[in-house]
């Protein structure tokens, strides 16, 4: 029983049941509760009316579907009930979302997500996910500002993804290593699965999707062209995955081995994931596990926000293929 540890237990027992850490338990269980009940809809799509577009176009000029919908508003409610979170930045909303409430006079951080990654798998079974990164405040008056919510990914207190796969996870760190929690539905509790996650030296995986060929410049092309005849340190070819929802690539290369890429091209000419909540949580992430992020200039985490929903290319996973990757950019 004493090896069993939940994820209470150990955020807390890691950081030495700091302050810091006791108020990022009270944001991290909100986000799990929000988490399960995601993972309850997930598992039961197909059965109940959760399938499927609203008709709707969002902030980002994307289709909005249902689960997209109802994962925005569960982990957003599940927030602003605790007095540590002062504002939530998600992709389903245009502008910062400031609490307000008595209880959140001197509520200090700030939470970004991802409520639904990988939207187009929801209607096909396929494993989606949340993504998440927590900044404490900077500025001390009542107002927050853009310098609170806009900051650098080196800034961030904590970082983190649920995955809701074959079963559903938890990877979060806190600045202490990478560490995984899976769900045990019959308790309904996160347990301990995966402690200290560190990258695989031998990087055996690229990602990309490959469709956009015709779009990207000469060099890059070279550059995935070369990629596939060059060895890895196994001295192996490496394979080709690509899933379509980011936190499962992440998931499955941080396990693995490899590079995540999504560069710039003539359709997303500043490449089309978010810098808060798609590459800054598993940039902070890739980084405690022994490997690098890079928009193909600089390290993800050095660069600050000019605002909430900008883009970033992204090469992510083992540093000596992200450094190479970064040579033809
Ligand atoms: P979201 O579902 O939150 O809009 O994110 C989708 C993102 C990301 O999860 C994935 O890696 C990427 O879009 C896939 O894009 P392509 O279909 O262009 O490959
Ligand atoms: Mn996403
Ligand atoms: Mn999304």
């Amino acid at each position: 029983m004493s090896s069993l540890v939940n994820l209470t237990r150990h955020l807390l027992h890691e950081n030495t049941y700091s302050r810091e850490s006791l108020e990022l338990a009270n944001i991290i269980n909100q986000l799990v509760l929000a988490a399960k009940l995601v993972s309850r809809e997930v598992t039961k799509a197909g059965l109940v009316d959760i399938l499927g577009a609203t008709g709707e176009i969002n902030v980002q000029q994307e289709e909005v579907q249902k689960l997209d919908v109802f994962a925005n508003t569960t982990f957003i409610e599940l927030l602003k009930q605790s007095p540590y979170v002062k504002a939530v930045g998600s992709e389903e909303v245009s502008d910062i979302v400031v609490f307000n409430q008595a209880h959140h006079q001197h509520s200090e951080y700030i939470v970004h997500l991802d409520p639904l990654d990988g939207c187009s798998n929801i209607d096909v079974n396929v494993s989606v996910g949340t993504n998440f990164v927590i900044f404490r405040r900077v500025s001390k008056g009542k107002k927050l500002t853009k310098a609170d919510y806009l900051q650098a990914g080196k800034q961030a207190v904590c970082a983190g993804y649920f995955v809701y796969g074959s079963s559903t996870m938890l990877v979060y760190s806190t600045g202490g290593g990478v560490h995984g929690f899976t769900l045990d539905p019959s308790i309904g509790e996160f347990i301990l699965s995966h402690e200290r996650l560190q990258l695989p030296e031998a990087s055996t995986i690229y990602s990309i999707n490959e469709s956009y060929y015709p779009k990207w410049g000469q060099k890059f092309r070279g550059y995935v062209d070369n990629l596939k005849k060059d060895k890895n340190t196994k001295g192996k070819i490496r394979t080709a995955r690509y899933i379509g929802s980011l936190v499962a690539d992440f998931h499955r290369n941080l396990l693995k081995g490899g590079i995540f890429l999504y560069p710039a091209d003539k359709k997303h000419p500043n490449g089309k994931l978010r810098l808060l909540y798609e590459g800054i949580p598993f940039a902070y992430l890739i980084k405690q596990a022994g490997g690098y992020a890079s928009n193909g200039q600089e390290d993800v985490l050095e660069i600050v926000p000019k605002k909430l929903h900008q883009r970033i290319p992204l090469f992510i996973g083992n540093t000596k293929d992200v450094k190479e990757a970064e040579k033809y950019l």
